[in-house]
C-alpha cells in the first residue's frame, strides 16, 4: 500500500503556517449560513480581501466534501475546518453526502459550478467517488483525497490520512496485550467494505491478531470466513473481503447491535465468559459494547474503537469500552488546507509517500495515531488541548 518515504514534514509545516499568517486578513467572523442544500451545506464567508489568484475573484477557492453527519468522527472535522479557516483569506465550503454518492456527485457539480480549484473529498465509497472525482478533474480541479482514498481512477491528485494500517495494528495489540490465558473467544466486527480504510484497518489488525488464533490464546468466535482463513498471515483483498462481508458494521452503530445480538445469539457458553472484541470504530463500539454488557452469560470484555469521539472518551473513563485510536483531526485538517494552499499558490506540495489506488500511485500525506485509554486521556486529550475537561464526568 504506502511506498514510505521521509521527507522532512517540518519543511511543510513551516510553509503551511507562514501561509495561513499571511492569509489571516481583518478579522473575519465565519458568516455561517445554516442553511441546507445537497444535504448539510455550510458556507464560510471570510473578509472580501483576496490576496491570491484573480481568478478566484467572486469563485469559491475551495470545496471539501464529507461522507456524513450522522457520525460525530466527520462533525470533528466540520467544525476543525470552521476552526482552521475562521480567519483565512481563502473562501470554502462545506457539504455533506449524507451517505449517498449521488449526493456526493451533486455536491461536486455545486462546487464546481462556483467555481473553486481545489476539492477536497472524503468519498463515502471510495471507487462510486471516481465519477466525483473525474467531474471535478475535468474542470481543470486539483482533487485531494481527505481520510479516505477515492479509488479505482486517475481523477485524484492528492492524498492526505492518517497511517490506517497502524490503526488497526494498535487495536489488535490492544487485545493481544490484555489477553490473560488461552482460547480467549475473540469477536471480529468491521467497517464499510466501500470505505478502502476498513481493509486497511483490517489488515493491521490481522496482522497482529493471527498468529495469537494460531496459537490458541484466541478463539475465533462470530467467522467462519475467518476461521477458514486462521492460518494465513497476509490475507488478499478477496480474502479480507470474505471475513467482511460475514462482520461488517458499514459503519452503522444500529448494524453494529444487529450483528452482536446475531453472535450472541448462536454463541455457546465456551463462546462467553471474558471475551476480546475488535470493533473498528468508536460510534459502532459503543453500541457493540452495550450489547455484550446487556448479555449476563459476558462475565467481562475489552473492546477496541477508533476516532476519540467524546461519547467514547466518557465510556473509557467510566470502563465501558477500554481503548480508542486517537487521529488527531487537526492535523489532517491542516495537512490539507497546507495543501490547497500551496497548490493556490502555483506551488507543489510536500508529501511523504504514495498509495496505489488500483489506478494510479498517489502521492500522499500521512499522519501518526495514538492509542488513548484510562491511563492517558487527561494527557492526550485535555492537555493537547482537543477536549475541554468540563466535558467529561469522573475525570481524575
Ligand atoms: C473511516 C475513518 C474512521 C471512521 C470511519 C467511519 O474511513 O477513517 O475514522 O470513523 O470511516 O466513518
Amino acid at each position: 500500500m504506502l511506498e514510505v518515504i521521509k521527507r522532512s514534514r517540518l519543511l511543510m509545516m513551516t510553509g503551511l503556517l507562514s501561509v495561513v499568517l499571511a492569509g489571516c486578513s481583518g478579522d473575519t467572523e465565519a458568516n455561517v449560513a445554516e442553511e441546507t442544500d445537497n444535504e448539510g451545506t455550510e458556507e464560510v464567508e471570510p473578509d472580501a480581501e483576496d490576496t491570491t489568484d484573480e481568478e478566484s475573484e467572486g469563485g469559491l477557492d475551495v470545496g471539501i466534501i464529507l461522507p456524513t453527519r450522522d457520525e460525530p468522527r466527520w462533525v470533528q472535522d466540520e467544525q476543525r475546518f470552521m476552526d482552521a479557516l475562521s480567519d483565512s483569506d481563502y473562501t470554502t465550503e462545506i457539504l455533506f453526502s449524507q451517505g449517498s454518492s449521488a449526493n456526493e456527485l451533486q455536491n461536486v457539480e455545486t462546487l464546481v459550478s462556483k467555481g473553486i480549484d481545489i476539492l477536497i473529498m472524503s468519498p463515502h465509497d471510495g471507487d462510486a467517488a471516481g465519477a466525483a472525482a473525474q467531474a471535478a478533474a475535468d474542470e481543470g480541479i486539483t482533487v485531494i483525497a481527505y481520510d479516505r482514498l477515492i479509488t479505482s481512477t486517475k481523477a485524484v491528485d492528492y492524498y492526505v490520512t492518517f497511517d490506517s494500517v497502524a490503526v488497526g495494528e494498535a487495536q489488535g495489540q490492544y487485545l493481544v496485550d490484555n489477553a490473560e490465558g488461552s482460547d480467549i473467544p475473540l469477536y471480529l466486527y468491521a467497517g464499510a467494505s466501500s470505505d478502502n480504510n476498513a481493509f486497511l484497518f483490517f489488515e493491521g489488525a490481522w496482522s497482529v491478531l493471527q498468529p495469537k488464533i494460531e496459537d490458541g490464546t484466541f478463539v475465533i468466535a462470530n467467522s467462519s470466513e475467518a476461521e477458514a482463513l486462521s492460518g494465513t498471515a497476509e490475507l488478499t483483498r478477496d480474502e479480507m473481503g470474505s471475513i467482511m462481508g460475514q462482520i461488517t458494521t458499514n459503519w452503522d452503530p444500529n448494524e453494529a447491535i444487529n450483528r452482536a445480538q446475531t453472535h450472541l445469539t448462536s454463541a455457546g457458553d465456551d463462546l462467553k465468559g471474558d471475551v476480546a472484541i475488535l470493533a473498528p470504530n468508536d460510534g459502532t463500539a459503543r453500541s457493540i459494547a452495550d450489547t455484550f454488557s446487556a448479555d449476563s452469560d459476558i462475565t467481562s470484555y475489552v473492546i477496541t474503537g477508533q476516532d476519540a469521539e467524546m461519547a467514547s472518551i466518557q465510556y473509557i473513563i467510566d470502563g465501558k469500552q477500554s481503548m480508542t485510536v486517537f487521529k488527531d483531526v487537526r492535523r489532517l485538517v491542516e495537512d490539507a488546507m497546507g495543501m490547497a494552499i500551496t497548490i493556490l499558490d502555483g506551488d507543489t506540495p510536500e508529501t511523504t509517500g504514495s498509495y496505489d489506488n488500483g489506478a494510479k500511485d498517489v502521492e500522499a500525506m500521512q499522519s501518526e495515531v495514538i492509542v488513548v485509554n484510562q491511563d492517558n486521556v487527561k494527557a492526550e486529550l485535555i492537555d493537547s488541548g482537543y477536549y475541554e475537561a468540563s466535558e467529561f464526568t469522573g475525570l481524575d
